[in-house]
């Protein structure tokens, strides 16, 4: 997923910088500001026990799925429903059942009557984040995902891949500059394409794995491990309201919304981490608190937090160090015109070994 902040591209070089800190004992990795999983799945492949973390629940059942997920997914209890999968090789059957739930007919439900040219234009501002087609064929798998967790057909496990199959899919369908913070006019060429449910990619390994769907000051408490990884929003965006119809198709819980975009309430997931009077004193808190050998920070030369703010707080746990690499602006606003100071930042990953 196109996600502000992903680390997709910089995975190689969180590695290697963390390969020159940590010692060979370190066996669990604590990735609790998790966000699309991406940095949880490359270390869960390198044979970590991995524990995530993300105060959206969108990426709480992305995570639930790439890391919590961690062996093959059968859908026995399915076949109840769909016949023909008893004759398709167990590890063939998620592909079967997405391609299942692609072919379903498009109902008229939350997604298309809020967020569909059709379901709001008699609305005083229509919305237009889907085709109407796409807006349809959502809610169509979506509510089949539901009926079948409901019925006790699909176990958790399955429930979880099949909603970040869902989301991961949708989100490529919108017709939207980046973000959910607006919508085109215009249907967007990609938008007016056919929803098509991708399988997600299942990484199966034989460790368990922990996944939390809370503020992280408050889990840091639960959690023990060998290394943190902490990858905080770097600015004053809330991620609630940039992904929040994705929270809304993850939930599908018919909240009550407003504004042009459709915005739900979001009170409870404003993150200290985006507040200039806050962050700090929410760091300080976390750094102390952790348990672990370990702790690394991605963080750029223009976040909230200055240089020396985070290297005041992380000294208080022992030796401080960094590693820096420039790094290509993530171009959300492009299609606003919206003007940037530069086109490269210097992405930062402190740490500090823990005393
Ligand atoms: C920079 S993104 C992480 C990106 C992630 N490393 C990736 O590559 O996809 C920051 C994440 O922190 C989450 N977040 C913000 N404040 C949080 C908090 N107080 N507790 C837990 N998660 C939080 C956001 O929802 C967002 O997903």
């Amino acid at each position: 997923m196109n996600y502000i902040g992903s680390k997709l591209s910089l995975l190689g070089f969180l590695e290697e910088s963390i390969n020159k800190v940590v010692d060979k004992n370190c066996s669990v990795f604590c990735d609790l500001f998790a966000g699309t999983g991406i940095v949880g799945s490359y270390f869960k492949k390198k044979g970590y026990k991995v524990i995530a973390n993300d105060i959206q629940y969108y990426s709480y059942v992305l995570n639930r799925h790439y890391i919590g997920n961690h062996k093959e997914l059968g859908f026995s209890a399915l076949t109840t429903e769909i016949p023909e999968l008893k004759n398709i090789k167990v590890e063939k059957r998620k592909n079967f059942v997405c391609s299942y739930l692609s072919d379903l007919k498009g109902i008229k439900g939350f997604v298309y009557n809020n967020y569909c040219f059709g379901g709001t234009e008699n609305q005083n501002e229509p919305r237009q984040y889907f085709s109407d087609e796409n807006g349809m064929r959502c809610d169509a798998v979506r509510q089949k995902i539901e009926k079948w967790k409901k019925e006790k057909l699909i176990s958790d496990d399955e429930y979880y891949f099949l909603i970040t199959s869902l989301v991961e899919s949708i989100d490529k369908y919108a017709n939207t500059a980046s973000v959910y913070g607006a919508f085109l006019k215009k249907l967007k060429k990609t938008a007016q394409n056919s929803l098509v449910l991708k399988p997600a990619e299942l990484i199966i390994n034989d460790q368990t794995h922990e996944v939390f769907n809370e503020d992280i000051n408050k889990v840091s408490a639960k959690v023990q491990g060998d290394i943190l990884y902490l990858d905080p929003p770097y600015n004053h965006r809330q991620y609630a309201t940039n992904y929040h119809l994705l929270e809304t198709i993850a939930k599908y819980d018919n909240p009550v919304i407003h504004g042009k975009t459709g915005l739900r309430e979001y009170q409870n997931q404003k993150s200290l981490y985006c507040s200039r009077t806050q962050v700090k004193k929410a760091f300080r808190d976390l750094i102390l608190k952790a348990k672990v050998k370990y702790i690394f920070l991605s963080y750029n030369n223009e976040g909230l937090m200055s240089l020396d703010d985070i290297k005041e707080i992380m000294s208080l746990r022992g030796e401080y160090g960094y590693f820096t690499k420039d790094y290509n602006r993530f171009k959300a606003d492009r299609a606003e015109n919206r003007e940037y100071k530069a086109e490269k930042t210097v992405e930062y990953l402190h740490y500090v070994v823990c005393n």
